[in-house]
């Protein structure tokens, strides 16, 4: 079939195999230019195969010569329906990864399930003994709870009050106004129970049931503070409760692997564009501008510079010790949240509604990046011939 991208309301529903493969091997060719980091050798990344996780998985093997484990959850291709991207991506990382020499299992499945979390266990057991670092880097609409069977839905909106403010339509730049109203209890204590680190706890747990967390191993999770701008939407809002109870689990699982001399943080990332980022109202038109304020200043970064940048100069910095901030976490957010940085971007969004997005954001530079999340856009490859979506082939 010929595979172009669907995307409706900033959801792209298809994905190019070859496109995706390219975008894995940029990620492997970068780090791969990057000094080596001294890290651990065995690592379980959970939320594997896109942003944060796969650029995660790809610095731990091809910076810190690291064997993985990744676990993710795809849907699967057919002769008529191509698969996430993910999908192509944990072949592709596989097969670099084993070409490469290094041990690469890609486990997928529901993350929040008794069987998965078994079964990933059971995997370490038999390909890497124990693991020194577990990344948690899931972003999920749904999480069934695997005591109670059931289904929570996470939602992005504001609490108490409804928020409006300025959004944009990532294909085609219209800027509008979008009222958001505010989450009912209920779903913001669902937020929390998807979002908050109740899974992240359970995935240590399990663990260390099954002895496979090494002594001294660390385990970090992904949150976000960013701009007072975004506030309303995101810190303040449900997305942010989740943050908060992520950020409170890191103190309770710090207490809990401790007899191992273990340690859990959470790291504070830049806001970039991810499947998951692109489908929060008011984010994507904060990114293009943030984009093109930060690349302005020669200050950009994607997930792989991102993750590269926590391994090397925070987590595994030989002779010091993990610098966070007052509240303990780990902040690589620090390019964004520069002061002269936020000031430019605030005078940008201030201009957004009449001025142009082409002229004061990076609009382009967001949807080029967003396409190549999903394998288009990609140089070199041609978008109108045949493709088989049921093999990687690059
Ligand atoms: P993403 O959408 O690119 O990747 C999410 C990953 O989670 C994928 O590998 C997907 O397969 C996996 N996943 C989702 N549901 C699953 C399930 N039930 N079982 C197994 N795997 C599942 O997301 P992104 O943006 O990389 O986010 C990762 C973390 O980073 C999130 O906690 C997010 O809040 C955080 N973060 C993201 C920022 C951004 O701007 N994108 C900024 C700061 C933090």
């Amino acid at each position: 079939m010929v595979i172009q991208p669907k995307i409706v309301k900033n959801v792209c529903l298809t994905a190019h195999p070859s496109g995706c493969a390219a975008g894995v091997m940029q990620q492997i060719r970068w780090v791969q230019a990057q000094p080596k980091v001294p890290m651990p050798k065995r690592v379980l990344v959970i939320g594997a195969s896109h942003g944060y996780g796969l650029a995660s998985r790809i610095a731990a093997t091809f910076s810190g010569d690291a064997n993985t484990i990744g676990v993710s959850y795809e849907r699967e291709p057919s002769k008529k329906r191509t698969a996430t991207p993910g999908w192509y991506n944990n072949r592709v990382f596989d097969q670099e990864a084993r070409k490469a020499g290094y041990t690469s299992i890609s486990i997928e499945g529901d993350a929040f399930s008794r069987e998965t979390k078994e079964k990933t266990a059971a995997a370490v057991q038999e390909h890497l003994g124990a693991v020194d670092l577990v990344i948690y880097s899931l972003a999920s609409p749904v999480r069934v709870d695997p005591d109670t069977g059931e289904t929570y839905l996470s939602v992005i909106k504001p609490l108490k009050e409804p928020y409006t403010s300025l959004t944009v339509d990532v294909m085609t730049d219209a800027v509008s106004t979008v009222t958001i109203d505010p989450a009912s209890e209920h779903e913001a204590r669902s937020t929390v129970k998807v979002m908050g680190g109740e899974d992240w706890y359970l995935w240590i747990e399990s663990l260390l049931k099954h002895g496979v967390l090494a002594s001294g191993a660390k385990t970090v999770a992904f949150s976000y503070v960013g701009p007072e701008l975004t506030y309303p939407i995101y810190r303040n809002g449900t997305i942010g409760m989740a943050k908060e109870d992520l950020e409170r689990k890191a103190a309770l699982i710090n207490e809990r692997v401790g007899s191992l001399t273990g340690e859990a943080y959470v790291s504070v990332n830049k806001a970039l564009v991810t499947r998951a980022s692109a489908v929060i109202p008011v984010v994507p038109l904060y990114i293009s501008l943030l984009y093109r304020v930060m690349k302005d200043k020669g200050l950009h970064e994607g997930c792989i510079e991102q993750i590269y940048r926590l391994y090397a100069d925070r987590l595994y910095t030989p002779g010091t010790s993990v610098p966070v901030d007052s509240e303990g976490r780990i902040r690589i957010d620090d390019y964004e949240m520069r002061e002269d940085v936020q000031e430019t971007v605030k005078q940008l969004w201030d201009k957004a509604a009449e001025c142009s997005l082409s002229e004061i954001g990076d609009m382009e530079g967001y949807r080029t990046e967003y396409l190549q999340l999903h394998g288009f856009a990609q140089p070199g490859i041609d978008y109108g011939r045949e493709s088989d979506p049921t093999a990687v082939d690059y």
